[in-house]
């Protein structure tokens, strides 16, 4: 931002709705932790996702299901001291609102009340659909997320694209009008052919934003170290890289070692001196010594 630019305005769902109705993109991308924040913030995104991503991005599990309520927060607040534009969505993961209407409201008040966030995100529809209910009922609001939902892949057939046949299509979409019915704000819709975001966006008057789901979405959301090259997992058929920040971090960290072993780092420039006249004294009180 220039020194002179006016400072951008803090974005609201209503905001939203306005650049969907006028048929401009939205911007979702994933952070993790304060640095990511403030590289999203200032590179001008309208929403931050702390996706339950996170446990294979950041944590190393291999897969989003083991990271817990209190992992998530504590990545969670980090983020939201990193921000101040973008709407900060929470990932609840998985295991901590599927069960019941007061498990879903506790969790879901924890990432309010503690970490600050605007809204929360929760997969699928099924018994997803009544904790929307219940969550919106006590007055936080909702992202739902439909097509492939990474915290029950398993049932799915694995990491794979959804709503493929038709009936299966039919499924994707009737889950995603449940959840608009039930009070969702918006919606995430994952790994879906084209057709179905395409069959799907009149139908609904929630902004929706699409990960491998074609460019009939109102926005596009990724995940930061997919984009940014820093993931060193396989990435999935809809990730772009925009840099290859992580050949760069290991070329930076390499040149480090190699400094340090040669004898070459911390030159002079990267020390602190001692005025000669301390010096001077400091060798007199250690040879009276
Ligand atoms: O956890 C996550 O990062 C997500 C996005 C891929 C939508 O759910």
């Amino acid at each position: 931002m220039s020194a002179h630019a006016a400072p951008r305005k803090r974005v609201t769902l209503g905001s939203l709705a306005a650049k969907k109705d006028a048929g401009e993109p939205l911007v979702m991308v994933t952070a993790y932790d304060h640095p990511s924040a403030q590289i999203v913030e200032e590179a001008g995104v309208d929403l931050v996702l702390v996706g339950d991503s996170a446990a294979m991005t950041v944590l190393g599990y291999d897969s989003t299901v083991p990271v817990t309520v209190d992992e998530m927060l504590m990545l969670t607040k980090a983020v939201r001291r990193g921000l101040s534009v973008p709407l900060l969505v929470g990932d609840l993961p998985f295991g901590s609102y599927e069960a019941s209407d007061e498990l879903a409201i506790a969790t879901a008040q924890r990432f309010v009340k503690e970490a600050g966030v605007d809204l929360v995100k929760i997969e699928r529809g099924g018994a997803t659909v009544d904790r929307v209910r219940a969550l919106v009922h006590a007055g936080i609001p909702v992202v739902g997320h439909v097509g492939l939902t990474p915290q029950t892949a398993t049932a799915l057939g694995g990491y794979r694209a959804q709503g493929r046949t038709a009936d299966a299509a039919l499924a994707v979409i009737d889950d995603a009008l449940a959840l608009q019915d039930a009070g969702c704000s918006m919606l995430v819709i994952e790994a879906v052919p084209s057709e179905v975001t395409a069959a799907l966006m009149p139908l609904l008057h929630i902004p929706v934003i699409g990960i491998g789901a074609g460019a009939d979405a109102d926005g596009q959301v990724l995940v930061f170290h997919d984009l940014l090259g820093l993931y060193d997992g396989g990435a999935a058929k809809f990730v772009k890289r925009y840099a290859e920040l992580r050949g760069a971090a290991v070329a930076g960290v390499t040149a480090y070692a190699d400094e340090v072993r040669g004898g070459v780092y911390p030159g002079p420039e990267h020390g602190y001196a001692m005025p000669a006249d301390e010096a001077a004294r400091l060798r007199e009180l250690l040879a009276a010594r």
